[in-house]
């Protein structure tokens, strides 16, 4: 991979002195900078990008999956704020882009405190840039393996009284956590965690009816990358919902969950488009 050194003439064209932690690795795609890539983003690499561009050579609409997972995220958080929810723990939240939750949030509950948590260097330092002087909000470096480690953060619980609904965003994330890691025990101690009346925003990765090109992009990526996908099943999705309700429409592909009405033939027409089923459930026994 050429030019991955930033002294080096091609990566001066990627900025990387002005914005990336000296500490990052540029000769291996991330996560997160590949998804900057394909919503439009500056915060990527040479090595990113070329993955990116061999993963649209597979399946062409891939910056527009990343952009209808972005849309259902609003729509999700826009439902948990109409709800009367303030507080949100957006986990896997990638470099900061095409409306960030705190700015989603505060649309409708001013003042509304977000952490965004990312194990991902160039996210976690766009984001502390972001929202330098907000004291409302904040973006924590953690591993999403490690849940305990995540609700314990003296940041985390600065911001967000878990007394009180919280709504958690683990959207294009858990497909990064393997079998092995256990998602569905990430997503219970988040959970036990949880007053009453909080809600989980879920999308999640599924090879369910793909076509051929599709599952051969995921095996270009596994082959590629430090973070290997997995990809699961509806049923395996909706497992992890495990002690949450699902609101309406249930576990669907995503842009199946509650399209704005502009969308909502478009929607139907995409459903299997974007390789992915999303749902917002809420912890029961809240009272009123
Ligand atoms: C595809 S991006 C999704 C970004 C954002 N949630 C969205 O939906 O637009 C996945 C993000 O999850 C992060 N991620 C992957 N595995 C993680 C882990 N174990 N702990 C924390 N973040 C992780 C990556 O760094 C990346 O920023």
């Amino acid at each position: 991979m050429g030019g991955t050194d930033p002294e080096e003439g091609p990566d001066m064209t990627d900025g990387r002195r002005d914005w990336a932690p000296a500490s990052i690795n540029v000769d291996q795609p991330s996560s997160a900078r590949v998804w900057d890539y394909f919503l439009g983003g500056s915060h990527n690499f040479a090595v990113d990008r070329e993955v990116a561009e061999a993963a649209i050579a597979f399946k062409p609409d891939m910056p527009e999956l990343a952009r209808q997972v972005r849309m259902f995220l609003h729509r999700a958080v826009r439902t948990a704020a109409a709800a009367g929810v303030d507080q949100y723990l957006d986990i896997g939240a990638g470099v900061p882009t095409m409306g960030p939750v705190h700015e989603v949030a505060r649309e409708t509950r001013p003042g509304a405190r977000v952490v965004y948590v990312d194990h991902d260097p160039v996210a976690v330092a766009h984001g502390v840039a972001m929202l330098a002087g907000d004291p409302d909000a904040a973006f924590v470096q953690a591993d999403a393996r490690s849940p305990r480690a995540i609700l314990d953060d003296p940041r985390v619980r600065a911001l967000i009284d878990f007394d009180r609904p919280v709504a958690v965003l683990l959207c294009s994330l858990l497909h990064f956590v393997a079998d092995a890691d256990d998602p569905a025990g990430i997503v219970a101690t988040l959970r036990d965690a949880l007053a009453p009346g909080s809600f989980l925003i879920l999308q999640h990765a599924s090879h369910d009816g793909q076509p051929r090109e599709t599952i051969a992009m995921l095996e270009m990526w596994n082959a590629k990358s430090p973070e290997p996908m997995t990809w699961r099943t509806a049923g395996e999705i909706e497992a992890l919902l495990d002690g949450f309700t699902p609101l309406t429409p249930g576990v669907v592909p995503m842009p199946l969950w509650r399209p704005l009405p502009e969308e909502a033939e478009r929607a139907a027409q995409h459903s299997d488009r974007y390789a992915s089923y999303a749902a917002v459930a809420v912890k029961p026994g809240a009272s009123g």
